[in-house]
């Protein structure tokens, strides 16, 4: 079985590198290196191939989707705050960049492709737990930009025949988690607090909560997804299917909190339905919050060089979230 990885050097898709290798899969890495690390793939390298490319490089990449059975499309540009900024590039790199490695996946007659989406684009939802046939209400380009790819991935299944698959996330944690400059995802803005003994800095009350899932069942349902062939042009919900507060984190980490203004277009509760990937696939998360956050602090050292936020410093990375999102001036 040979299975391409696109945005294998970041995140999630390092460790779908390493479970794919164990599964005996020949795996290919395409990523540009942008935001993910190779040091991500270092315990792989020898035993991969690894591709340092754009996608937006369609000449460039084709020739690894020759003979490729899987593939599976991560590479994006997953911010917030740098989507408001940027949102050209978040277009290029999420939509073109998309429609890029469909075209080659068709044309080398991919049996498998799969998806990865975003529980965002469901903006602020009016019901819990959302289900894949919920609104779709996109609150920034990100969220956006990342619907846009999934509308495409599901045409190119209806009209180009293409086996596909699109999987929405909901808020995924664990080991490797980006920690790049911008200001982004809870874990990795807390557990540098952490390290350096400094307060978490809770958004609003702390009372929000999120279907925060852990990144080996995430990466479970990506394989078990991908190996059930006869399911195409669906789109799946993949969460932990509970929902826990921030300050529940808060207190499982321990230590001091200090509290931040609350931000427009983000929702008070994420939690997914996942009866669908449940009924259709047979899949179910295994690792709770307390197990999560363990294996997280076993793996404290991977955040010593993250950025340290203060409530200073959100405010000035968040500006243009208040002035882009907020209540418009009449
Ligand atoms: N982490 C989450 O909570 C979450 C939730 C929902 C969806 N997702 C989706 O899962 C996927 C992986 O996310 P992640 O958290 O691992 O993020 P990540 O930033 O760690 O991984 C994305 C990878 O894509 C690469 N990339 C970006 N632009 C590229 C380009 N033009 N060419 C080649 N490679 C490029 C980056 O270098 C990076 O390694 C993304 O598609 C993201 O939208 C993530």
């Amino acid at each position: 079985m040979i299975s391409l990885i696109t945005g294998g050097g970041g995140f999630i898709g390092s460790h779908l590198a390493e479970k794919l290798l164990k599964l005996n899969h020949k795996v290919i890495v395409i990523d540009n290196f942008s935001i993910g690390r190779k040091s991500n793939l270092k315990n792989i390298k020898k035993n991969i191939k690894i591709i340092n490319q754009d996608i937006l490089n369609e000449k460039k990449i084709e020739k690894y989707f020759k003979k490729v059975d899987n593939v599976f499309h991560l590479a994006a540009m997953a911010d917030i705050v740098p989507s408001i900024e940027n949102p050209k590039l978040y277009f290029d790199v999420n939509v073109k960049g998309t429609l890029n490695i469909l075209n080659l996946s068709v044309k080398n007659q991919i049996k498998r492709f799969i998806y990865i989406a975003s529980s965002s684009s469901y903006g602020i939802p009016k019901k819990y737990p959302t289900s894949e046939n919920s609104k779709i209400d996109p609150q920034y380009p990100y969220a956006l930009t990342k619907r846009l790819g999934e509308e495409l991935v599901m045409h190119y299944s209806k009209i180009y025949n293409l086996n596909s698959t699109s999987l929405r996330f909901f808020n995924v944690y664990g080991p490797r988690a980006r920690t790049s400059g911008t200001y982004g995802a809870v874990f990795g803005v807390f557990l540098a607090q952490k390290i350096a003994g400094k307060p978490f800095t809770v958004v609003g009350n702390g009372k929000q909560t999120r279907d925060f899932t852990y990144v080996s069942d995430i990466v479970d349902s990506i394989v078990a997804v991908s190996k059930n062939k006869k399911v195409s042009g669906e789109i799946f919900n993949v969460g932990s299917g509970k929902t826990v507060s921030v300050n529940k984190i808060v207190n499982i980490l321990g230590g001091k909190k200090v509290l931040i203004p609350k931000r427009p277009g983000e929702p008070e509760i994420t939690f997914a339905d996942i009866s669908k990937i449940k009924r259709k696939i047979g899949w179910y998360p295994k690792v709770d919050i307390e197990e999560g956050i363990s294996k997280l602090l076993e793996n404290l050292s991977n955040w010593k060089d993250a950025p340290l936020w203060t409530p200073k410093k959100i405010k000035k990375a968040t500006r243009k979230w208040f002035l882009s999102l907020g209540p418009k001036k009449k």
